[in-house]
């Protein structure tokens, strides 16, 4: 449980009180009542008011605030406030403003906006982190700690130039090993003096975001970056911590971002927390993903859905509404998923600045006779009948699919072989062929351990980090399945190519070799002429994008390609390696193919669908002290039918029972649990 003073789904978002003048606020707090809600975030972006000047510091409003919303029966999830810094700090000290990538100095704005290497920003938010602690500990409103706000940005100043280099004596100890590490006799490059190292910017080696002159150097940047915005964190974790020790504490990630390694974040967090803003047209099964995703990032730990919008964004080209039914379901698919919190941004829209036609549960009206409030209080009532029945939950999920932060970065900066590759879309591929068959997976790190499950999927595993090529091998030879793709097992952690064959590391397991590469043209296609029927699998289908030419060294061919000069070469193979069998799929199949494959080899591991169901129906499954709990998620407007098989289950919702055939209204649930 994330606070046993809170034994529920907590209920709640971001509130901003500080934006009104008091005779909002008790309208606020009866609002807050007649929706259910008993958890607002706040102080997220109060720096400048909780600290006017550098040395004087003003808690009376915020006093005032945990003490009203405490009474109100609304308990807080307290933000430190260092996701903006104050205008006063910008003017006095400088530094604590960023460089951008172009080398371009910024002046006081926006928000995420500190060098993480200012020791003076440093000084100041940790200095805050902990008065904060001090002050509000044994406040019984707190129910959790928030540190800043979606962490994130690079930085180019000097002092993050300087901090570079100190963390590349850390890693590398000599020039020489940061110069082997870096390939650095590649265009006349070789460093003889740490300062003569600069941050690959604009002005020195990267340009258009992820191309770069020197992949080596790029990443070490990202790793770096990722790590001076974590020691940021960790400052102010710790200085929590000093005072306020039971109190579990956060920040909110945000899903794929693609510059932090979170699963390095995940080590520092409490509990992970996350906002999820998808799109009208974001496939429902990549937000399942992403949910799962966060899930990973702490083994399976449940976590915090930190914000979403009760109805629309502001910021994306086209900030559609949810329809009627939608903010309600996707609340539900995220606490399927592991959530055991459903928050908003925001509790009341703001007036003013860009984030007034964002939604809010309290709209510009002010009143509570909204469909978005409507449908925010039904789901309130909802989540206080469900208690604590679904806290804990876990995921019992067979498959992993492995999602590697570093191997993104090095594929995306990659110059070559192909710009279709998305590594991101890539493991998506494999996510939407189990979620369309209602067949769970976990998305995992390199870390993970792999024993748990019976199939491991790792799409595009192009950069091999220290000893996962062993972990892999191990979880083969005593019986794992294990699934890779073309472009893997190309390098190791620094970019620098495994050779003697790729893919390197993994041939072995995998008993194949690659010859070379072909990228083909965004019209193109080539084809997987299986060998035979397999299972589902037969006859012929698509692939495109890349095609590795491979020779078979030991793993059986179970399908060759169709057309061109490599017609006839493998393109699906399976080697048996101790007790288990390692598959290779070395090109980019069609959704046909992903279907039949990993139906295929689901069902001779013995894992089956939860359910069968037509397209639109989500299910995915937690299960608490051995009791299964089958969300099925209909995201259609009809009704659709859903196989749920012959035991009696009963709706935790409504109290309807079911077997065989289970009718899930449209956009609508049902929550199945045993009949006891
Ligand atoms: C993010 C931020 C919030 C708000 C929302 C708007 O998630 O954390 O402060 O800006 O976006 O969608």
């Amino acid at each position: 449980m994330i606070n046993d003073k809170l034994p529920k789904i907590w209920y709640g978002g971001d509130y901003n009180p500080e934006q009104w003048d008091a005779p909002v606020w008790a309208e606020d707090e009866r609002m807050f009542k007649l929706a259910g809600i008993d958890v607002a975030t706040i102080n997220v972006f109060s720096w400048a008011l909780i600290q006017p000047s550098e040395d004087t510091y003003d808690f009376s409003g915020l006093d005032a605030l945990m003490d009203r919303l405490y009474k109100n029966g609304t308990y807080v999830c307290l933000a430190t406030a260092t996701g903006a810094h104050p205008a006063w700090m910008a003017h006095r000290y400088p530094e604590v403003t960023r460089v951008d990538v172009q080398g371009r100095k910024r002046k006081f704005g926006g928000r995420h906006n500190s060098n993480p290497n200012s020791e003076v920003y440093r000084k100041f938010a940790t200095k805050l982190a902990g008065k904060l602690a001090e002050r509000y500990k044994d406040h019984p409103a707190l129910v959790a700690w928030h540190i800043s706000n979606e962490f994130g940005g690079y930085d180019y100043s000097e002092q993050s130039e300087a901090a570079f280099r100190v963390w590349l004596q850390k890693r590398y100890s000599t020039l020489d090993n940061l110069n082997r590490a870096w390939n650095t006799s590649f265009w006349g490059h070789t460093f003889y003096d740490w300062e003569e190292i600069v941050l690959p910017s604009e002005l020195s080696e990267e340009w258009n975001g992820n191309r770069t002159n020197f992949q080596g150097i790029s990443l070490d940047f990202r790793r770096f970056m990722s790590d001076s915005l974590l020691e940021c964190y960790k400052l102010e974790y710790n200085a929590i911590k000093e005072h306020s020790t039971n109190v579990p504490i956060t920040t909110n990630l945000m899903g794929f971002y693609p510059e932090l390694d979170y699963f390095e974040w995940a080590k520092y967090m409490d509990v992970i927390s996350w906002d999820n803003y998808p799109a009208l047209d974001t496939p429902v099964s990549f937000t399942a993903m992403t949910h799962d995703l966060m899930r990973g990032l702490k083994n399976g730990q449940p976590f915090m859905l930190m914000e979403q919008t009760p109805s629309q964004q502001n910021w994306m080209p086209y900030n559609s509404l949810k329809r009627p039914g939608v903010m309600r379901l996707w609340s539900y698919q995220a606490v399927a998923r592991g959530a055991d919190t459903v928050m908003f941004f925001q509790l009341r829209r703001s007036i003013g600045a860009c984030e007034k036609y964002h939604g809010a549960v309290i709209e510009h009206v002010g009143h509570e006779h909204t469909r978005v409030f409507r449908e925010v209080a039904q789901l309130g009532k909802e989540l206080e009948q469900l208690g604590d029945t679904l806290l804990d939950a876990r995921s019992a999920a067979q498959i992993g699919i492995v999602y590697d932060w570093q191997n993104r970065w090095a594929v995306e900066l990659s110059s070559g072989p192909s710009v279709a590759l998305n590594y991101v879309n890539e493991i998506h591929k494999y996510y939407d062929a189990l979620y369309q068959q209602n067949i769970e997976a976990d998305m995992i790190g390199i870390e993970e351990d792999l024993s748990k499950y019976k199939i491991v999927i790792a799409p595009v595993m192009y950069m091999v980090r220290p000893g996962f090529a062993e972990k892999v091998e191990a979880f083969v030879k005593a019986g794992g399945t294990f699934i890779t793709t073309f472009f893997s097992g190309i390098v190791n952690e620094n970019d620098l190519v495994t050779v003697g064959g790729y893919p390197g590391e993994l041939r072995k397991v995998l008993g194949i070799w690659a010859e070379e590469i072909d990228a083909l043209l965004p019209e193109m296609s080539n084809e997987i002429v299986m060998n035979g029927t397999w299972g589902r699998l037969g006859g012929v289908y698509k692939c495109n994008m890349l095609c590795d030419l491979i020779h078979a060294e030991g793993a059986e061919v179970l399908a060759q390609y169709g057309s061109d000069f490599y017609k006839g070469m493998p393109v699906l193979t399976a080697n048996s390696f101790g007790e288990g069998k390692a598959y290779y799929i070395a090109s980019s199949p069609e959704a046909a193919f992903l279907r039949d494959f990993l139906a295929t080899v689901s069902e001779e591991q013995g894992i089956q669908p939860l359910v069968a169901a037509p397209e639109g129906i989500e299910s995915v499954q937690r299960v608490k002290n051995g009791v299964p709990y089958l969300f099925l998620l209909n995201h259609q407007p009809e009704d659709l039918k859903a196989e749920i098989g012959a035991a009696e289950r009963v709706d935790l919702l409504t109290g309807q029972t079911f077997s065989g055939t289970a009718v899930v209204p449209g956009r609508g649930l049902l929550i199945l649990t045993e009949k006891n």
